[in-house]
C-alpha cells in the first residue's frame, strides 16, 4: 500500500479493514491479555498481549502507512518510546540532543540516561554547523525536535540528515509538534520518528501513548524486541481509540494550523503583547524554512497549531490566564479543546534557570495549543483576557 494511495485515504483503510469473520466493519477491540494456543508453540499469530495484540497491530499498520513507512512500534507514552529508543544504544555511547528539547526528554536524558552512562551534548539544532561541531567518534545519534516546544525553532531536517549520512550516524526526529500530517522526516532523509501520539495523533486529550516510526526492517526489529522486553506497551482500547482519532487527523490538524495562522497574525498587533513565536509568521526568523520543511500531504505549508506569546509583565500573564476561559490552563497540546500553559512552571519545570534563560524560555512566555473551535470565538476570548 505504500506511496500508492493519499494521506487521507491511507488515514481511514490502513489497519481498519471490516472484520473477515463477521463482516463488521469496524474491527473488534481485542481486550484480551492471551491468546488460545493450538498446540504448546502454536498459535494464531498471537500469544501474549505484551508481545503483539490484533488491535495493536492494526494501530502501527495504519501510522506506520501515515508516515509513509513500513515500521511502527507503539508504546504506553511518548517517554516510554524515547526510552526505549535509547535501549538501542550502549553505555559511552554519545547523542547530540537539541538544547530545546520538550522538558521531559531533559529530565530523561540529564537525570536518568546520563546516570547510565549515555553522553549528550545539548546544542541549536537551528544551526546545522554548532550541530557537526558537536559530533565525536562515539556519537550514534543527532535527536532533534522541529519545531521545538516551546520555542518553536526548527531545524532543517535535510541539511541535518545530510550531515548525518557523512558522520555515519543516526537521525531521530521527535515530529510531534506537526504531526504525520505536516512533516515528513523520513522522506528528508531521518532514519527514526518519533511522536508522542498523547497530541495530535491522539487529538481528543482522552490518552497517553508514543510511537516511533521507521523504514529501517533491522533497527523495527530491535525495536520491536525492546518493546516486548521493556513493556511499555499501549493498551488495546488505546489502539482502538487512537485508530479511531487518525481517521480525522488531517481534517483536524489543519483546521487548527489554519485557526492559529488567523490568532498569530492578530496577535501580533496586540500592544499588551511582547512578541508572537509562530513559525508561519514573516517575523518569524525562519519563516522561510517552515515554508519549504512542513508541507502538508498536498504540498501546502503548514505551521501547526502551536503558538507562543511573552506578555509585557508577569503580573499581565496571571490577569490573563485568569480572565481567560475558552483556553483551558493545563499541559499537553495537540487536541481539538484550545489549552494555554506557562511551560517555564509547567512542562519544563525541571530544566535549570540558567538554561531556560539562556534560550530565551521566558516566566512572561504563554503555549497556546490552538484547538478547532470557531477563530472569531477564539479571538474575542484571548482580546477580553488580554484587556487590563
Ligand atoms: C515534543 C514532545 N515530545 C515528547 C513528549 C512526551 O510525550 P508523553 O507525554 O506522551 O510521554 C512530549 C509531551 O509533551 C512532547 O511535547
Amino acid at each position: 500500500m505504500k506511496n500508492k494511495l493519499k494521506f487521507r485515504t491511507r488515514a481511514i483503510h490502513s489497519g481498519n479493514k471490516a472484520d473477515v469473520e463477521t463482516g463488521a466493519v469496524i474491527p473488534a477491540l481485542n481486550l484480551t491479555s492471551t491468546f488460545k494456543q493450538i498446540s504448546v508453540g502454536v498459535n494464531n499469530g498471537f500469544d501474549y498481549s505484551r508481545a503483539g495484540n490484533p488491535t495493536t497491530k492494526r494501530y502501527e499498520e495504519n501510522i506506520a502507512s501515515l508516515e509513509n513507512c513500513d515500521f511502527a512500534i507503539s508504546f504506553s507514552s511518548g517517554m516510554a518510546a524515547i526510552t526505549a529508543l535509547f535501549q538501542l544504544l550502549n553505555e559511552g555511547d554519545h547523542v547530540v540532543i537539541g538544547r530545546n528539547t520538550y522538558g521531559g526528554t531533559y529530565r530523561l536524558t540529564t537525570e536518568v540516561l546520563q546516570r547510565h552512562g549515555f553522553k549528550f551534548d545539548f546544542v541549536d539544532t537551528r544551526n546545522v554547523d554548532e550541530i557537526a561541531a558537536a559530533i565525536k567518534p562515539n556519537t550514534k545519534w543527532v535527536f532533534v525536535e522541529t519545531p521545538t516546544n516551546p520555542l518553536l525553532e526548527l531545524c532543517d531536517i535535510k541539511k541535518t540528515s545530510d550531515l548525518c549520512r557523512l558522520h555515519n550516524i543516526s537521525l531521530v526526529v521527535d515530529n510531534t509538534f506537526m504531526s504525520p500530517y505536516g512533516q515528513s522526516p523520513i522522506q528528508l532523509g531521518a532514519d527514526i520518528v518519533m511522536h508522542s501520539a498523547t497530541k495530535y495523533i491522539g487529538g481528543h486529550s482522552d490518552l497517553i501513548s508514543g510511537v516511533l516510526i521507521t523504514d529501517n526492517k533491522v533497527l523495527a526489529e530491535k525495536l520491536y524486541f525492546i518493546q516486548k522486553s521493556g513493556g511499555a506497551v499501549p493498551s488495546p482500547f488505546d489502539c482502538w481509540l487512537l485508530l479511531r482519532s487518525t481517521k480525522t487527523l488531517g481534517l483536524r490538524v489543519q483546521k487548527q494550523s489554519d485557526n492559529a495562522f488567523i490568532l498569530a497574525e492578530k496577535l501580533s498587533l496586540h500592544d499588551s503583547i511582547e512578541s508572537v513565536i509562530y513559525p508561519g509568521l514573516k517575523s518569524h526568523k525562519q519563516n522561510k524554512l517552515a515554508i519549504k520543511q512542513q508541507l502538508n500531504p498536498e504540498g501546502k505549508p503548514i505551521f501547526g497549531s502551536i503558538i507562543s506569546i511573552k506578555v509585557i509583565s508577569v503580573e499581565k500573564r496571571d490577569l490573563f490566564l485568569k480572565k481567560i476561559k475558552l483556553f483551558t490552563l493545563a499541559e499537553s497540546l495537540g487536541g481539538v479543546e484550545s489549552l494555554i500553559s506557562v511551560p517555564y512552571d509547567m512542562t519544563h519545570v525541571s530544566v535549570p534557570i540558567k538554561t531556560k534563560e539562556q534560550m530565551g524560555l521566558t516566566k512572561t512566555l504563554i503555549r497556546l495549543s490552538v484547538g478547532i473551535e470557531n477563530v472569531d470565538d477564539l479571538y474575542s476570548d484571548l482580546l477580553q483576557a488580554l484587556e487590563d
